[in-house]
């Protein structure tokens, strides 16, 4: 059965500044949500995506479809995680819960296919679900107060939680209405199954597929472009 995206892109980019939100800037010719997009919908096994958009988005560019395979549109909610419930339940009726479904954000675009190849296979073979995440590199520093050091943490078992993740369409709807009905914020996918009792596998993916949160970000993924079609 195909394997569906859907893209929370109704954020505002109110860390990054700027004319219009991130998701929407152009790095060689093409906005970073189709970037994002593309890098899904690459994969043989994606069949489509959904876009969660902001109600009052004025930069969509109409696309009904990239690639070769349709590309839906539904409308965002005022946190990452109401988007992502509304495009899950925005997809396609005749696709049913047990439909796999990678969640990635509008503002990841440098998934590369043998990361996105390597989750999928793991999403398949655990019950649970897979993310891409990398393990933590640098030394954790706590900080009560000011910039002042109180203790070093360990970090031999921390992971940072990437996009995209992949769970089936019906218990992460669940999870993710669960979460929301006691008021919990959840900012991934992943810790809404988890507070289920679900344990995600993690996928070790490459350091390099970031989130474009400030201007720097965006600098870098040019670089990485320019250096590729050198
Ligand atoms: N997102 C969304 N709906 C929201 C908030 C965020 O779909 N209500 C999306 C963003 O568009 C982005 C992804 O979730 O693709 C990750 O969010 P983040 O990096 O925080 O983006 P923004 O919320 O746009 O940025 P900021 O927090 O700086 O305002
Ligand atoms: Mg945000």
């Amino acid at each position: 059965a195909g394997i569906w995206a859907v893209v929370p892109a109704a954020g505002r980019g109110t860390r990054f500044g700027g004319s219009r939100p991130k998701q929407y800037l152009e790095v060689a010719g093409q906005p970073v949500l189709a970037h994002a997009l593309d890098a899904l919908l690459a994969h043989p096994r994606v069949a489509g995506a959904m876009v969660a958009l902001a109600a009052d988005d004025g930069d969509w560019p109409g696309w009904t479809g990239r690639l070769g395979k349709p590309v839906l549109r539904c409308i965002g909610g005022g946190e990452r995680a109401d988007s992502v419930l509304a495009g899950l339940r925005a997809l396609p009726a005749e696709l049913g819960d047990d439909t796999l479904v990678l969640v990635h954000d509008a503002a990841r675009p440098n998934l590369a296919l043998g990361d996105l190849d390597r989750l999928i296979e793991a999403a398949e073979a655990h019950a649970d679900g897979a993310i891409l995440a990398a393990p933590v590199r640098d030394t954790l520093k706590r900080a009560y107060d000011a910039a002042r050091i109180a203790t070093t943490e360990p970090r031999e078992q921390l992971w940072r939680a990437f996009t995209p993740q992949a769970f089936r369409r019906g218990p992460l709807i669940l999870a993710l209405e669960t979460a929301r009905a006691a008021g919990i914020a959840v900012t991934d996918e992943a810790m809404a199954m988890e507070r289920q009792g679900a344990r995600p596998a993690l996928v070790e993916g490459r350091e390099d597929n970031f989130k474009v949160t400030t201007p720097a970000d965006l600098d870098r993924f040019r670089f990485i472009l320019s250096r590729r079609g050198a």
